[in-house]
């Protein structure tokens, strides 16, 4: 993966609570990217590397790369409140499986909450400048009009671009918004009247994840014809018993850690105090990779070769023990 420095040459309040961040390298040109993928900032906070995983919003045809980040924890904030213009940041990438190239569709229908409307924006531009009379549904869920990202900029495409329709579903909103409240069916199939016939993109934090692809599913959406990413980290699968465990053995230092039945091996190491640079928690970023020999089932391969397969490379956000483990990182 391409490792890169680059330099913010922009910075603009977007909402209350979100940043967009232009960058660019002081010399020579960005790598290829595919709109709707990510790459990962490096950062120090009191000392200490930090990296996480953010989607880039502008698209492949700008000139620079754009971030768009809500201020929601540690390292957001620490990048809210001090990353300005003139400044350097260690980038990595771009990756990621999300985007309209992997899941080709003539009329596509994009699906967001909150900060995960960042790969749509970027999507709808790149697909606008294909194909200007493309056919596309979008539909946003926010809190109330004061967050939604890119408001303006969404209503000025869609003048521009009459196969573009969009919607906004606020649940604090002006009595006379027509679509207040959350997401449901009835505002699904009324928006959407073609859902069944529409690829679908779907990106936002957990729970409105989990609830849409659940009713995409009731209403009849073939999961060939869903994608999605979450940007919330994943819920840690419980372990059965306590005592029922394997042992992951840290090759560097021989020491044993406890691992329990579905518990990744990042999850692991955290709880035992041990620190791993862990970007996205997806398995999208490849941030975590480690070496391991032993039992052990993978839960996203992404980033990985064939090679690296076969020699037992992992992602440790993304892997689970199937038996006692040894690990390299
Ligand atoms: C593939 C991928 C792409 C992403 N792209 C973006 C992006 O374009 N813009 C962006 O703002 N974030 C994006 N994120 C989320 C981002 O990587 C961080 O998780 C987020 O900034 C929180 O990190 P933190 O250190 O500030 O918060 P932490 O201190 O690590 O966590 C604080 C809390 O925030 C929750 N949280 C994490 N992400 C979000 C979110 N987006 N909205 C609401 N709550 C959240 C966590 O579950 C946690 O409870 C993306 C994540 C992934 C996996
Ligand atoms: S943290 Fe990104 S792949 Fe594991």
């Amino acid at each position: 993966m391409t490792s890169l420095t680059l330099t913010c040459i922009g910075r603009q309040q977007n909402t209350h609570d979100v940043v967009s961040w232009q960058l660019t390298p002081l010399s020579g040109s960005l790598p290829p990217v595919l709109a709707g993928q990510c790459i990962t900032l490096h950062t120090e906070i009191d000392g200490q590397p930090e990296c996480r995983a953010y989607t880039l919003s502008s698209s492949p045809q700008d000139e620079c790369w754009q971030v768009t980040i809500k201020d929601v924890g540690r390292v957001s904030r620490h990048l809210h409140q001090t990353l300005q213009v003139g400044d350097e940041i260690r980038v990595d990438g771009p990756f990621g499986d999300f985007n309209m190239t992997a899941l080709p569709c003539e009329r596509p229908l994009l699906l967001s909450a909150g900060s995960g409307i960042t790969p749509m924006w970027a999507m709808l531009q790149d697909e606008l400048a294909k194909r200007p009379d493309a056919d596309i549904r979008f539909i946003h869920s926010a809190r109330s009009p004061a967050d939604v990202i890119f408001a303006d900029d969404l209503a000025a495409l869609a003048e521009t671009h009459p196969g573009v329709r969009h919607a906004l579903i606020l649940e604090d909103a002006p009595a006379d918004h027509p679509w207040i409240g959350r997401l449901t069916p009835d505002m699904l199939r009324e928006l959407a009247p073609d859902l069944l016939s529409r690829h679908v993109y779907l990106c936002g934090p957990t729970p409105y994840m989990a609830a849409i692809s659940t009713m995409l599913a009731e209403l009849g959406l073939p999961p060939e014809q869903l994608q999605q990413e979450s940007f919330g980290l994943p819920p840690v699968a419980p372990a059965t018993t306590t005592s029922d465990h394997f042992w992951l053995t840290l090759k560097k230092s021989g020491k044993k850690v406890k691992i329990l039945p579905g518990q990744t091996l990042l999850a692991a190491l955290e709880v035992a105090g041990e620190t791993m640079m862990a970007a996205c928690r997806a398995g999208v970023c490849g941030s975590c990779r480690c070496s391991t020999k032993g039992d052990i089932e993978r839960q996203s391969v992404m980033t990985l070769s064939a090679q690296d397969l076969e020699s037992g490379v992992a992602l440790a956000c993304s892997c689970t023990a199937k038996g006692d483990i040894t690990l390299d990182y």
